[in-house]
């Protein structure tokens, strides 16, 4: 079987068992461009539109039932339409969605992120992990009075033009995407990723002008990169030494302890960037850290970073992230850890017993099944590999099981999702195996 033929086969699999979907996303494309309005939803050959979700499943408009391993891209900690949640959230929306007033459910959400959080003695919510990290620069630039930054090769940062840039063969920022004006370059250094020499290189020459270092403590874009040891201290020491501030994109990561990948990997940085999980699903972002830099928020005739939104901190996100905040206890921890390390165990025997050029990284909930990092040094054969592995979840997807490259565990989870998670992936991977060469 040739990766065509596999490719026809789980496609007209899939266009059988979603018609609905498929004159859906039709009706879509006349009036959304691409279908869609965020990225990452859309696949060929067109994507499922759900209806519903509960628990861990979710349930699409033609009726099929789907175990879902994506949680809204790591945001539902606790799954679909969790009761507590839920009911949360209609209380709130019958007493009211937001005035021009602050409420109590944000006091309360702050006071419990200040306290989980090391660096954050203060915080401001907006509605995005975007937002939250164009807010933090924002607030590094002025603090420094300083405008580069310094961030790493394909860390995701949201879509803010700010941060939208990789590495260059020569080592300059490459804008990933056009509509950045041409000049935003000139506020942009670009590192890879766990790369000590060049991240102090560029630090120490371009000291004077760098206001922050940002990076994600764990890479979580199109998989999982774990910082190599003392990496992340090795960051807090020279930003420290240099004087530049240090920003965790922790928008992700702070699923991973209670205190976020600052408190697992023990390193204290100077401003945090908040979104996903805090928000018990709703939109949400937030942006805090050290009093001193947070000050230049502070009320006054005029303070001296704007920062408005009709939106922030608005009662239902801040009631329903604050919910699901304080559902996420020890034990919530100690039983996403331990589902974690069941499924990492589970992916590995997999990938031993089948011998697949790929490989499993973990961290605490968060579970990838990643291309062998030696298929890099062939670009056709990455890209081939790429190719295998979105049919991979097409062909789950058939099966009733949704995945991206990160496997998002939840607390209502348990052993039975794994078992059914990987006796399918183990039976769709054998089949992929002969593709692979
Ligand atoms: C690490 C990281 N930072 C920032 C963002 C942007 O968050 P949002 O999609 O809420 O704007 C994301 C979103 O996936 C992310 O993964």
């Amino acid at each position: 079987m040739t990766l065509s033929e596999w490719q026809n086969r789980i496609e007209s699999r899939y266009r059988e068992r979603t018609p609905k979907s498929r004159e859906l996303f039709r009706e879509a494309r006349r009036f959304l461009p691409g279908g869609d309005t965020r990225l990452g939803t859309c696949f060929p050959p067109h994507p499922s539109y759900m209806v519903r979700g509960e628990g861990s499943y979710l349930q699409d408009v033609d009726g099929n039932r789907i175990l879902d391993f994506t949680n809204n891209a790591t945001t539902l900690i606790h799954g679909h339409s969790h009761p507590e949640i839920a009911e949360t959230i209609r209380t709130q929306g019958g007493r009211g969605t937001g005035w021009m007033a602050p409420n109590p459910h944000q006091v309360k959400l702050a006071r419990l992120l200040c306290r989980r959080l090391p660096s954050v003695d203060r915080i401001r919510f907006c509605n995005s992990g975007t937002e939250a990290n164009m807010h933090a620069i924002k607030v590094a630039r002025a603090f420094t009075g300083r405008d580069v930054i310094l961030k790493m090769a394909g860390a995701y940062h949201g879509t803010y033009e700010g941060t939208e840039f990789s590495r260059a063969d020569d080592g300059r920022p490459l804008a990933l995407v056009t509509g950045i004006p041409g000049n935003e370059s000139d506020n942009v250094l670009v590192a890879p990723f766990g790369d000590e020499e060049t991240a102090r290189n560029l630090m120490e020459t371009h000291r004077d002008r760098l206001a922050a270092v940002v990076v994600n403590p764990v890479m979580t874009q199109g998989g999982l990169g774990l910082p190599p040891e003392g990496y992340l201290q090795f960051l807090r020491e020279t930003t420290h030494r240099l004087g530049i501030l240090l920003v965790f994109d922790e928008v992700i990561t702070f699923r991973i302890a209670s205190g976020g990948g600052q408190e697992h990997y023990g390193v204290v940085p100077d401003l945090t960037a908040l979104g996903k999980i805090i928000g018990g699903g709703l939109p949400v972002g937030a942006f805090g850290g050290r009093e001193d830099i947070m000050a230049l928020f502070a009320d006054g005739p005029t303070p001296s970073v704007s920062h408005a939104g009709t939106l922030n901190g608005n009662p239902m996100t801040s009631a329903a992230g604050l919910k699901a905040m304080e559902m996420l206890t020890p034990e919530a921890f100690e039983h996403l850890s331990r589902l974690g390390g069941s499924l990492r165990d589970e992916l590995q025997r997999i990938v031993r017993d089948l011998q697949l050029p790929l490989e499993v990284n973990r961290i605490a909930s968060l579970v990838s099944l990643d291309l062998a990092a030696h298929l890099r040094s062939d670009a056709a054969t990455w890209e081939r590999g790429a190719r295998i592995m979105s049919l991979v979840h097409l062909a789950l997807l058939n099966r009733g099981i949704k995945l991206y490259a990160l496997y998002a565990l939840t607390t209502v989870m348990g052993e039975a999702e794994i078992r059914i998670l990987t006796g399918n992936l183990r039976e769709v991977l054998e089949e992929a195996r002969p593709l692979f060469s």
